[in-house]
Parts: structure tokens; sequence; C-alpha cells
């Protein structure tokens, strides 16, 4: 698929057949996944990933109420598989105490940012990405009970999961709706502040 088509193609998709995923797609998306840039090349990432149905059926009894279903609820399930993708701040915290970087007292007031989670977040689309380029369907969510599936997968102290992945086969519906249905997509020319932020860009540039 064209890159312009995965981008253009890519929502959030929140109902699934059962029809199982190939693993070599599992695969390449987790492959792709590490692909994504990395504040120093810290990589401070990992990936629980839940391809076996009782071990998603844990994954859904442990953090919702499965008896009580709502259409979210009920399609998300359905997916055959659930990836957890995780940010170490501690592999951040050390990558950058190495003597290229120096910050040997690993003060976190010297990061603008939590570095760890925005990789991890790149690390996510990427994986987004693959499912649309391989016809599938994703969605990314916050994680509801993060002590209940850090307990339930083994998840040590050193990572936190920074949302969930469902992935699987599509169906006809993209299931229970998403907030673009009562949103519009902001146009880039409105957010867009070319030069100075008192200029915005109500038309593409020429050379665009
Ligand atoms: C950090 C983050 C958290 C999200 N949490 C949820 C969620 O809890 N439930 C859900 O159905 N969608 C969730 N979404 C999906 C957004 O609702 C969705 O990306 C947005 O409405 C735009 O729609 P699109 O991705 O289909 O273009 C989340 C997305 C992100 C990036």
């Amino acid at each position: 698929m064209e890159f312009q088509d995965v981008v253009r193609r890519r929502r959030m998709v929140r109902d699934y057949a059962e029809t199982p995923v190939d693993p070599r797609i599992v695969d390449r998306a987790l492959e792709n996944a590490t692909r994504a840039p990395s504040a120093g090349f810290s990589q401070g990432w990992a990936f629980l990933v839940l391809d076996r149905r009782e071990d998603v059926d844990r994954f859904w009894r442990a953090t919702t109420d499965v008896d009580n279903p709502d259409s979210w609820l009920t399609g998300m399930m359905r997916a055959p598989v659930v990836i957890i993708p995780c940010s170490s701040k501690a592999a951040y915290l050390d990558r950058y105490a190495e003597p290229d970087k120096g910050w040997t007292d690993r003060d976190e007031s010297r990061w603008p940012m939590p570095f760890w989670h925005m990789d991890a977040a790149m690390a996510s689309l990427l994986i987004l990405q693959t499912a649309v380029d391989e016809g599938l369907g994703a969605c990314f969510f916050g994680v509801f009970n993060e002590p209940a599936v850090r307990a339930e997968f083994g998840i040590p102290d050193r990572y936190d999961p920074v949302g969930v992945i469902t992935m699987g086969h599509r169906t006809d519906s993209t299931g229970a709706a998403g907030s673009p249905r009562r949103r519009r997509r902001t146009p880039w020319t409105e957010v867009v502040h070319r030069g100075h932020w008192g200029n915005q860009q109500h038309q593409a540039s020429p050379s665009t």
C-alpha cells in the first residue's frame, strides 16, 4: 500500500472478526515498532503481546466487567491480538548517564518531556500503521486498570504500560462510535504557525 494511503486510511477500529491474525503480521508490526526513533537511541520500550485467545480473555477479565459488555467492549474483546506497549523511564536515565550524554546525576528535571513515553507512542503508531498496511484494523486506547494488568502479566516496576493496542481483521463496521463522529478533523492549515505563532497558515504554501 502507498504510504499516503496508509496514513489516510488509518482509523481506530473497535470491532473485529474472530478470524486469527497471521503471526507474521504481528511480528512485522513489532519489528516495525522497533524502527521508531528514540531519544539517545535508548529504545526503552517493551511490548507485551497477547496473541492466544486465553491470554486475550485474561486481559479483558482483569480490566473490565466482561459479563456486562457495552458495544465498545463487545467489539474490542473479539480482537485476537492485544499488544501493550510499555516505556521504561529507568532505561532513559541509565542511557543518559552514559559518558557520551553525561547526565550522571539522573536528574529528571533535565528532561523537557517524558521522552520514554513519547518514544513508546511513536513505536505504537508504527504498529497501527502496519496493521493498516496489512489490511487489518487496530485501536490504541488507555490502560483501564494498570495494577491489575501488571499483576496478571508480570510487568516489572521498571516498565509502565503506555496504552493498549487491539489488532484484528475488520468487519463491515468500525465498531463503537469514536470521537470523530462527534468532532471534525481540524484542518492542518488551522494548526500551523509559519515563521511566528501569530501567523496562522490559512492555505497551503505554493511549494506543497
Ligand atoms: C493516547 C490515546 C488514548 C486513546 N484512548 C482511547 C480510549 O480509551 N478508547 C477509545 O475508544 N479510543 C481511544 N483513543 C482513540 C481516539 O479516540 C482516536 O484516535 C481519535 O478519536 C481520532 O480517531 P482516529 O484515530 O480513528 O482517526 C485514544 C487515542 C490516543 C492517541
